[in-house]
Order: structure tokens, then C-alpha cells, then sequence
């Protein structure tokens, strides 16, 4: 971060990676990063829930971990690298994880989703190919909470995700494609925003 500035106005040069790409941003440091993402760099895909740290809508990866964004602050956000919901689907399409969330209804309103696929996508990539059992995603997806599914349907799609529809069988009559799942914790213990497992 550079070019501080002074008073109470005073903005910052936040410089980090997002989905892959380079930005910078001009910002108060206290800014948050939710705010930044939607505000300043057109990435709505993040939902802000609480905006307290305890329903996970805003969950980005922050150096590969699910963080709650608005209680990141933008200079905390200097030199990370940052994935978005936004940054989760391939180029065209949908990724398996977001699939496995339309499939089994996993998405319903959709406000949580874009939260619940960030804290996923750490999962599976911590489990490495490896199915992790019911009671292993409901462990990472606490600090993610739903109003709609009651969280069955979501733990069932990510183990579908895991284990490539071994997992658990795709139900019948599931339209692939029918509805869009790209969706586009509490206190932290590693760093700012990091959710209690
Ligand atoms: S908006 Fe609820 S944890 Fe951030
Ligand atoms: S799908 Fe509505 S809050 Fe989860």
C-alpha cells in the first residue's frame, strides 16, 4: 500500500490480485474489502448478509482461505491474492461444484450461495480428490448460514462435487442447467476474517 494521504478522507493505494488479475485501487484503508470487490472493481457476486461476520454471504478466498470480506479491511487486502465467486467458473459455463449445487438444489434464493461455494471450493481443495463425509462438510460450512435448503442439499452437492456424482446419486428428474448456482462465521483465527472451524 502506498501514498497514504492524511484527515480523515485520506485514501490509499491498495494494490492485489483478484481472479487472477492485477488491480489497484484508490480507497480509504479501513474501506471494506466486501465494498471494495462490489464498489470499485464491479464484482457484485459477493452478498453481504450481516455484515458482522456471522452468515459467511461474503466469504472470498483470501490466500487460498475462506474469509468473511466484510471484516477485511482494504489495506489487509494488500499484496493477496483474492477469488471471488466471480472467479470460480471456467470461462464458459459452470465448474463442477456450481453443477453439483443446481443438480441438487443446493441453491434456492441464492444469497448464501456465492459464500457456500467460496467455503466449498477450500474444502475440496484441502481434501484433494478425497470424498469428505457429511459430518466433514457441515464442519467447514458452519460459518456459512442458509435460510432456505436446510444445508442437506448442499452438503449432498458437495460431496457429489468431491467424488465426480459417486457421492451421492444425482436426483431423478434434476435438469442440468435449470437454475444458475454461480450465486453470481465468526471470528477469525489465522488472519482478519478467517472463519472458526
Ligand atoms: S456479511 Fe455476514 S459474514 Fe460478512
Ligand atoms: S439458498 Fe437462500 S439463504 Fe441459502
Amino acid at each position: 500500500m502506498s501514498d497514504p494521504g492524511s484527515g480523515v478522507n485520506k485514501v490509499a493505494t491498495v494494490s492485489l490480485t483478484v481472479n487472477g488479475r492485477r488491480r489497484r485501487v484508490r480507497v480509504p484503508p479501513m474501506k471494506r474489502l466486501l465494498d471494495v470487490l462490489r464498489e470499485d472493481l464491479a464484482l457484485p457476486g459477493s452478498k453481504e448478509g450481516c455484515g458482522e461476520g456471522e452468515c459467511g454471504a461474503c466469504s472470498v478466498l483470501m490466500d487460498g482461505v475462506s474469509v468473511n470480506s466484510c471484516l477485511i479491511a482494504a489495506s489487509q487486502a494488500e499484496g493477496a491474492r483474492i477469488v471471488t465467486v466471480e472467479g470460480l467458473a471456467p470461462a464458459r459455463g459452470v465448474s463442477r461444484l456450481q453443477q453439483a449445487f443446481i443438480d441438487f438444489g443446493g441453491a434456492q434464493c441464492g444469497i448464501c450461495t456465492p459464500g457456500m461455494l467460496i467455503t466449498a471450493t477450500e474444502l475440496l481443495r484441502r481434501t484433494r480428490g478425497r470424498v469428505p463425509s457429511d459430518a466433514e462438510v457441515r464442519e467447514a460450512l458452519v460459518g456459512n448460514l442458509c435460510r432456505c435448503t436446510g444445508y442437506q442439499k448442499i452438503v449432498d452437492a458437495v460431496r457429489a462435487a468431491a467424488g465426480a456424482g459417486r457421492a451421492t446419486k444425482r436426483p431423478a428428474g434434476a435438469k442440468r442447467g435449470a437454475k444458475r448456482a454461480s450465486g453470481a462465521g465468526r471470528s477469525k483465527t489465522r488472519r482478519p476474517g478467517r472463519k472458526a472451524k
